[in-house]
């Protein structure tokens, strides 16, 4: 399965970058076309972290001995045998498959066939321009996701920005599957009159324009307008620590460059939003199935089914403790 790990932007060419997901310490490099490449971070020779060395001709060099490798963790150069000598075939780094595409870097986790390309979201049309912001909480991922599929917190958390209005009950939520790993919520939430909440059988899917996208494991879509969205995507580190990209796409003048300015201006306010939801998520207990859901966590259920299954990365996460 593909796991959107890292912003593109956060990998420079020339630089090697060592980061931890999913519990393993990793590093990541660009080779000179700018094509991504990983390994674990950690030299097959003597185990020192291959991040603290160098990109030479495209591959990674290890800062203890000077042993290089390539992207698909084969030894090319060992300056203690000479340049005359073979490689010896038993020092292979441990390949990582990465992806980079939309401005995100992906690696990929399990088995499986990593040829098909990372999904990403269809209804985008041409919206290209962002900003983004990332901080990591101290959340396992569950926390984090599910944080973003909550239909019905706004009116608390978020009372005085995006949830302004009070509208506290909720109908449905209606929410349409996708396929076995995407479904898209539509919230529908309405002040309490004294009515029951409607269910989503009688909901008129029409008049609903926003929409929350959720491609697993780890991709999220907030529909605002045609040309506005807000994109996430949240990266386990280990168990209980995640990094959460938030990005703002613009297309509302059809300049790019004026986009990119209304993204930067706005992203203040997103960032404050998000931080609304941290100080209350950071206080949850990671320990999911504690939990007692009621209607309006279906999304979160759905989710969890779709996680409950992912052995690999339950494997991943909980070594990772
Ligand atoms: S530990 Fe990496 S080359 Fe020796
Ligand atoms: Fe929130």
């Amino acid at each position: 399965m593909w796991l959107a790990v890292l912003s593109s932007n956060e990998l420079r060419k020339g630089k090697p970058l060592g980061v931890r997901r999913l519990g393993l310490d990793l590093v990541f490099w660009r080779d000179e076309s700018g094509k991504v490449n990983a390994l674990l971070d950690n030299c097959p020779h003597r185990h020192a972290k291959l991040s603290l060395g160098k990109v030479i001709d495209g591959n990674i060099q290890c800062p203890y001995h000077g042993f290089e490798f390539n992207g698909s963790g084969n030894v090319v150069k060992i300056p203690a045998l000479g340049s005359a000598s073979e490689m010896p075939k038993y020092l292979k780094a441990f390949p990582i498959p990465v992806h980079e595409d939309y401005g995100i870097i992906w690696i990929w986790y399990g088995d499986g066939n990593p040829s098909d390309s990372p999904r990403f979201f269809n209804d985008m049309r041409g919206l290209t321009v962002y900003s983004e912001i990332s901080e990591v909480w101290g959340v396992s991922l569950p926390r984090a996701v599910e944080n973003q599929l909550d239909v019905f917190h706004l009116p608390f958390v978020h009372y005085n920005t995006i949830g302004r209005g009070g509208r506290t009950l909720v109908n449905g939520p209606l929410v349409k599957i996708i396929d076995e790993y995407s479904f898209i919520v539509y919230p529908f939430n309405e002040v309490d009159r004294g009515q029951r909440p409607l269910r989503s059988s009688q909901i008129d899917a029409s008049l609903l324009r926003n929409y929350l996208w959720f491609i697993y494991p780890n991709l999220w879509e907030n529909y605002i307008s045609e040309g506005m969205r807000i994109v996430a995507f949240f990266a386990p580190i280990n168990a209980t620590n995640t990094k959460i990209y938030v990005r703002l796409y613009m297309n509302v003048t059809g300049i790019k460059m004026i986009d990119k300015i209304l993204t930067k201006l706005l992203m203040p306010f997103n960032a404050y939003v998000l931080h609304q939801d941290r100080r209350v998520v950071l206080t949850q207990d990671n320990d999911v199935k504690r939990d007692k859901l009621i209607h309006a966590d279906y999304p979160i259920a759905l989710y969890r089914r779709m996680l409950f299954k992912d052995v690999e990365l339950n494997k991943l996460l909980s070594a990772s403790r």
